[in-house]
């Protein structure tokens, strides 16, 4: 029996998921998004263009390829008319190629004013969320006050948007804080009409037809399972599940159909936006790793916050996801370290812990185990036989400690860049 294979980030998102699945597409013939929304930032290289997707699958450039939204995503319209528009501008023919789940749910204008006003709320303690309205989305989802994409056709639409509407309004009173629904608002129905034009979908009916007919399929994850909100640093995580078992609920697949579990880590860490991150550098080291690597957010354009590699994080994800095989991005970012260091254990309270823990909070003293940098630009090599006895030191060693094969390997965003084992 085919089943469906996973593509997810092991750390705070950013892992590079666009340039992985953009890799992988010649592979399938389906590529689906199961959750998260235009806080997703996945970005992709090739033949000197570079792009940035945001609520669209990674595979739409591939000829071809079938790309799905699945009913685990968010949908803010008029983002992803952006998207289209800007895709169709450089010959991608999107509207033949992209179907839309209908039991996907709608981001209000109103519901990016509430993200906007909880977060001006909670100063310091603010998540530093996207501002997309991804929070207040979900929210409406678990708590059945949501508009779904398959709704966009009723006659009460309208009226269905303006009661939200005005109960979102109703809460924005609790705020001090000034907005204007109505400018956006006229870019939000020009969106609808927009998504009108794409296919919508049974998704669930859809995915499963595409199983039995034997069609390889792969579900691209958004943000990283550190950002989950169960299992992440809470409360500093995203709204959505983007473990592996984000697959099931967001595309409709069952557990027993779900194959390989790709899962993508940087060579060392990053995260943008509010929370704990225990090997976090704030000196020089830091500093090179944001340079050399552009740490800077492709949603946000805020600077990422860097760090070694965590060991300890990275096998509660392998856990957590069950991943079959690893994928290593970045690690010419690290070419010109003397010293590199990861994260074996976590000293709690004088406690020394293998095992992610409930909070990780700066209560938390990462144990580095010290590898010898490989010094050496590794951007060219493409057999892995050729990279620097250092450098598979280092491979090894994750490999050994998580007990899953590191199968691909990226030495740049280009798709050239890449080696497969
Ligand atoms: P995603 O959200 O997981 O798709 O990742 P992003 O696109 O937000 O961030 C990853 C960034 O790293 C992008 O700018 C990619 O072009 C870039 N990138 C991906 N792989 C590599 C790599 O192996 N080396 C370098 N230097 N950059 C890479
Ligand atoms: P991709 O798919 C990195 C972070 C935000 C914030 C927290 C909650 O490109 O890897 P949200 O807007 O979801 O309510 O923000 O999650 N975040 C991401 N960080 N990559 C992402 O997506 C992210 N999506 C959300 O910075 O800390
Ligand atoms: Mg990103």
């Amino acid at each position: 029996m085919k089943k469906v294979d996973v593509v997810l980030g092991l750390q705070w998102g950013d892992e590079g998921k666009g340039k992985v699945v953009d890799v992988l597409t010649p592979n399938y013939q389906v590529i689906a998004r199961f959750q998260g929304g235009p806080n997703a930032g996945h970005s992709l290289h090739f033949g000197g263009q570079s792009f940035v997707l945001h609520t669209i699958p990674s595979g739409i450039f591939r000829d071809g390829s079938i790309n799905i939204i699945g009913n685990g995503v968010v949908i803010d319209p008029v983002i992803l008319a952006q998207e289209i528009a800007k895709l169709e501008a450089t010959g991608v023919d999107v509207k033949s190629k992209l179907m839309v789940a209908k039991k996907a749910h709608l981001i209000l204008p109103t519901h990016r004013i509430l993200d906007a006003a909880s977060e001006a709320s909670k100063g310091k303690t603010k998540i530093g969320s996207t501002l997309k309205g991804i929070g207040p989305t979900y929210m409406d989802k678990t708590g059945r006050n949501g508009l779904r994409v398959g709704d966009i056709i009723s006659p009460a639409f309208e009226e269905r948007y303006n009661r939200l509407k005005e109960k979102h309004i109703k809460m924005l009173g609790q705020y001090d804080y000034q907005y204007d629904v109505e400018a956006y608002e006229k870019e939000w129905f020009a969106g609808i009409e927009v998504l009108k034009q794409l296919r919508f979908i049974e998704g669930e009916h859809v995915v499963n037809r595409y199983i039995d007919e034997g069609k390889a399929i792969l579900a691209e994850g958004a943000q990283g399972s550190l950002l989950d909100i169960d299992f992440g640093t809470y409360p500093f995580v995203t709204s959505s599940n983007t473990l592996c078992a984000g697959v099931c609920t967001g595309l409709g697949v069952a557990p027993s159909r779900i194959g390989n579990v790709y899962g993508i880590f940087k060579a060392y860490c990053t995260r943008v936006g509010s929370g704990p991150f225990p090997t976090e550098l704030f000196d020089a080291d830091g500093e090179k790793m944001r340079e050399v690597g552009r740490e800077y957010g492709s949603t946000t354009g805020r600077p990422r916050r860097c760090g070694w590699l965590d060991i300890v994080a990275l096998k509660y994800s392998v856990m957590m996801n069950g991943v079959s095989e690893l994928i290593m991005m970045k690690a010419d970012v690290l070419n010109d370290f003397d010293t590199l260091k990861v994260a074996v254990a976590y000293k709690v309270n004088g406690t020394e812990t293998t095992e992610f823990p409930y909070e990780t909070n700066e209560e938390i003293v990462p144990v580095y185990k010290e590898f010898k940098g490989w010094k050496q630009n590794i951007n060219e090599i493409r057999k892995y036989e050729d990279f620097p006895v250092e450098f598979k030191q280092y491979v090894e060693f994750i490999e050994k400690e998580t007990g899953v094969p590191v199968k691909i390997i990226s030495v740049g965003p280009d798709r050239e860049e890449t080696i497969v084992r």
